[in-house]
């Protein structure tokens, strides 16, 4: 019998991301994955959004439009950069894992939203949510994108064995396991992550 795809509505992220200089849709496909963490509500009180890896500017185009109410920080290593700030938009030149770098630009700020789209190197990735989750508000989220580079330890670092140590697929797979063990990890110190939704290549982590 002939099976019919049933084609699937475009939802606002993917529909705000077509026509910009960004791989998050075209390539990438994580506009579902999105739209399916951030409701509308959600996306409307959002204040501040921080965003680790600027390229073009295609993605802080895109989060102007998807978060509409917000102001928008990007952090890039590249000084060229900072073309692609706007009025709603300011970017920030600094490494992602330079902790005195970030803590000087960012001051006391704090963030509804920070995305890690950077070098996604693992040692990199991992300092930049070390020093960056703390500023995350309660209820608000970090996000990892391209976390298949965590299978790739020749381009990325990390080793192949995906261990808590040794990639951020790990990493992350072990916050995981706490919250799955909540009632007793809590008993012993404090765990700052409400809920841990991954999809293909991206994980979302929301704060307590
Ligand atoms: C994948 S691109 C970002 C794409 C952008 N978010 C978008 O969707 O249009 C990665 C960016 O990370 C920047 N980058 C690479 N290593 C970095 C580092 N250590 N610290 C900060 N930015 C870095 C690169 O200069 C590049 O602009």
């Amino acid at each position: 019998m002939h099976r019919v795809r049933r084609r699937r509505p475009i939802g606002d992220f993917a529909r705000m991301a077509a026509g910009k200089d960004t791989d998050k849709e075209s390539r990438h496909q994580y506009g579902a994955q999105y739209d399916f963490v951030f409701s509308k509500a959600f996306r409307d009180s959002v204040q501040t959004v921080l965003e680790l890896g600027v390229h073009q500017g295609g993605s802080l185009r895109l989060w102007e439009e998807y978060f509409p109410n917000a102001s928008i920080v990007g952090v890039d290593i590249n000084p060229d950069a900072t073309e692609y700030a706007s009025e709603r938009s300011t970017v920030v030149i600094a490494d992602q894992a330079d902790k005195d770098a970030l803590d000087e630009a960012l001051e006391d700020g704090t963030f509804d939203v920070i995305i890690d789209d950077a070098s996604h190197v693992f040692t990199k990735t991992r300092a930049s949510y070390e020093i960056l989750w703390g500023r995350v508000k309660n209820g608000g989220w970090y996000v990892i994108e391209d976390l298949e580079t965590s299978g790739k330890p020749r381009l990325y670092g990390g080793d192949p064995m995906l261990g808590p140590d040794t990639s951020m697929s790990g990493y992350l797979a072990r916050i995981a396991n706490g919250l799955m063990a909540y009632d007793v990890v809590r008993k012993r110190r404090w765990f700052p992550t409400a809920r841990v939704v991954s999809g293909p290549n991206i994980t979302f982590l929301q704060r307590r």
